[in-house]
């Protein structure tokens, strides 16, 4: 019998409906959960975690599925509720329409922004909590995890907005771009901590490329215009209209955070894509940047395959890149040979020099199922919290402990599908002690499918 939790392995279906990523098709809210080990007490909020979650069960890629966020609320060292919901976006009211019949007004050759799927990243910011997919408008949910509805900080938004906004930590600012295949390619936003939409200001780029984050050092935002290009073609044929370029060349900009077009000074780097980066900051007249680079993506389609045939020559890697404000000058390393991705560092760190910075593996040797922790003091040395075989972690966010002595005081939390029995846990590490037993597991019954990005939010 296949139930709703019951992974679907047919391998005719693409990677990405397959085993732990085939969405689930109902809405639950379980009390009651069993928990093994013990939840820190200074912990009271909820972890949510967004994904695709396809609602009629098919969708032409793993990034398009309709967004479900998955959410437990943890207080007083107990875990109150776990409770799964779709974003009720317009899409989820018209399963199986085409996102271009919704998106694109024919007679204005316009986007409709309000029209997307919610399913990359959940955050909180100034009392609200946003459902993200860079493709449109954030989505407002509730701490139910119900769907509010689109926000446009009152009508002032008029791009789409990236999934990986940035909370400056010293100002409370949110700030963000909307990138788009219709001019204006690239737009930066800068939202107070009251959340008031402050600053919209164009960006010149070369072209329209798929731009998935950014990054912030503490007086400087920076764009990485990069060679995945939006194709005509490919969106005609539906699915993802991305594909490698190389012609276009690969750059870095880098603008005062208060900054505009003409402020933007653009550093040529070598070729390659990075969907996610760890974090900048400013040495003197240097920003340096980490994140997880690939070599290129998609050089025919985005056609993702089977990542389980991809070698680790095409896996993402932590790097980093120096630009040198000053001269000009760009420099460029890896700090790891071991695939990675989904980084983070603390939201107290972000656009700082952070000593440490997290990151998932993405060995696909069937050996996966490790946390990394990286001391970027020390030649970005690693260690790791290793799951046993069968057990495979998502992105790991960093919650600071609440009276944190230092900056790896707090835990890592994440989501863990276990094949043997077919359900999934929150998995809640100590960050100063990564490889040590989980402090605690919170058990569900059934499984949370493999998705996205996630946020803590305190209460
Ligand atoms: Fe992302």
């Amino acid at each position: 019998m296949t139930t709703l939790d019951t992974p679907i392995t047919g391998q005719d279906l693409p990677w990405h409906l397959r085993e732990n990523r085939a969405p689930v098709n109902d809405e639950v809210t379980l009390t009651e959960l069993e928990v093994r080990g013990s939840i820190p007490a200074d912990l009271k909020g909820r972890y949510l975690r967004n994904g695709a979650n396809p609602q009629t069960g098919q969708s032409e890629h793993w990034f398009l599925g309709d967004g479900m966020i998955h959410g437990i609320e943890l207080a007083d060292g107990k875990a109150n509720w776990y409770r799964n919901r779709y974003v009720r976006t317009p899409m989820f009211a018209n399963p199986g329409v085409e996102r271009m019949d919704l998106y694109l007004n024919p007679e204005t050759i316009q986007f409709n922004f309000e029209v997307g799927v919610a399913n990359t990243h959940v955050i909180g910011h100034a009392g609200r909590i946003f459902a993200l997919e860079e493709g449109s408008f954030p989505y407002e949910l509730n701490c139910n995890l119900d769907t509010v509805g689109v926000h446009t900080f009152d009508g002032k938004l008029t791009t789409a907005m990236t999934a990986h906004p940035k909370i400056c930590p010293e100002t409370g600012e949110l700030l963000f771009f909307g990138y788009s295949s219709l001019p204006p390619y690239l737009t930066y936003h800068r939202v107070s901590a009251a959340g008031e939409l402050l600053q919209s200001t164009e960006i010149t780029v070369g072209g329209p490329t798929m731009m998935h984050d950014f990054t912030v050092s503490r007086d400087h935002s920076v764009f990485f215009d990069l060679p995945a290009i939006f194709d005509m073609e490919l969106a005609m044929s539906g699915g993802m209209p991305i594909r490698w370029s190389d012609e276009y060349p690969a750059r870095m900009g880098v603008m005062p955070r208060e900054g505009s077009d003409a402020d933007v000074q653009w550093f040529d780097v070598d070729p390659c894509y990075m969907f996610h980066s760890l974090n900048a900051h400013d040495e003197g007249d240097e920003t340096v940047i980490r994140g997880c680079r690939i070599n290129e993506i998609w050089r025919e389609s985005a056609d993702i395959g089977d990542p389980d045939s991809a070698t680790a020559e095409d896996m993402p890697k932590m790097w980093e890149w120096r630009l040198n404000r000053a001269t000009g000058a760009v420099s460029e390393s890896q700090l790891d040979d071991r695939p990675s991705e989904f980084p983070q560092v603390p939201d107290a760190y972000v656009g700082l020099a952070s000593r440490y910075g997290y990151s998932m593996s993405t060995t696909l040797d069937g050996d996966a199922g490790e946390i990394f922790k990286y001391d970027l003091d020390n030649g970005a040395a690693r260690t790791s919290h290793r799951y046993p075989r069968g057990q495979t972690p998502g992105e790991a966010r960093f919650v600071a402990a609440e009276k944190g002595a230092s900056e790896d005081d707090g835990y890592l939390m994440t989501f863990v599908h276990d094949e043997n029995t077919n359900t999934s846990h929150l998995s809640i590490l100590d960050a100063s002690d990564v490889a040590a037993e989980p402090l605690a597991e919170v058990h569900l019954p059934r499984r949370v499918p493999a998705g996205f990005h996630g946020s803590w939010i305190a209460d």
